[in-house]
């Protein structure tokens, strides 16, 4: 497991009148990867945005750019975002009948491959494709919005994916996402995750966007 924690701020919370700044401020501040929540209105209750947000963000930043698809039929969008230039491309297991052919899509795309699992979906449902796997993401709350609460029954969930990532020899990076803030990230942290998605954290922090940034990442002693 990686002893370094890996920072992917998600946009969803930025100030879209400056994006461009904003962008710029998080990879200033030491932000590692940027977090794209892309939600069609139907799998999740909310309307975000589709691939052309990646050629504005990749404008003012070199950060690698994760993409977590929010989508109930992501094979559709999946080409546009591999062409854009997504670093990760990350399905929920709830939206694929074919999840086999969708993850090896993205990687013969050049991307590296996430799964996401709702709260209620189990661990075991990724047994058959764990070696298709760069990325696991585990919501921390249902998908849709940002500044929602964490659940807390999560750090646990969290845990069986290490042991079962463990199990199956897979070094894939186990990412959390939603309500992750300095309060629950050091119990995330705990259970396994290196890779987390703030939103509200980061954007909300009344000192602004580095200060949000570095009051996260000093919750883990190492
Ligand atoms: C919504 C998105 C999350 C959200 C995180 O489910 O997938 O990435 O933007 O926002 P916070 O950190 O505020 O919960
Ligand atoms: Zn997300």
């Amino acid at each position: 497991m990686s002893p370094s924690l890996i920072l992917t701020p998600s946009i969803l919370s930025a100030n879209f009148s400056c994006l461009g700044e904003q962008i710029e401020a998080l990879e200033q501040a030491g932000a590692d990867w940027i977090h794209v929540d892309v939600m069609d209105g139907h799998f999740v209750p909310n309307l975000s945005f589709g691939p052309f947000i990646l050629p504005v963000i990749k404008k003012h930043t070199c950060l690698p750019v994760d993409v977590h698809l929010m989508v109930s039929n992501p094979d559709v969008l999946i080409p546009a975002f591999i062409a854009g230039g997504a670093n990760y491309i990350t399905v929920h297991v709830e939206t694929c009948s074919h999840l086999y052919r969708t993850l090896q899509s993205i990687r013969a795309g050049g991307c590296k491959a996430g799964a996401a699992l709702n709260p209620a979906t189990p661990v075991e449902s990724l047994r058959e494709v764990i070696h298709l796997l760069d990325l696991v993401l585990v919501l921390g709350n249902n998908p849709g919005f940002s500044g929602q609460g964490w659940f807390p029954e999560m750090a646990a969930k969290i845990g069986r994916v290490a042991q079962f990532l463990d199990q199956c020899n897979s070094s894939a990076i186990i990412q959390v996402d939603g309500g992750i803030t300095a309060e629950t990230l050091n119990d995330a942290w705990l259970a396994g995750a290196r890779a987390f998605v703030s939103g509200s954290a980061i954007f909300g922090h009344p000192g602004g966007i580095t200060n949000g940034i570095q009051f996260l990442r000093k919750q883990v002693v190492f």
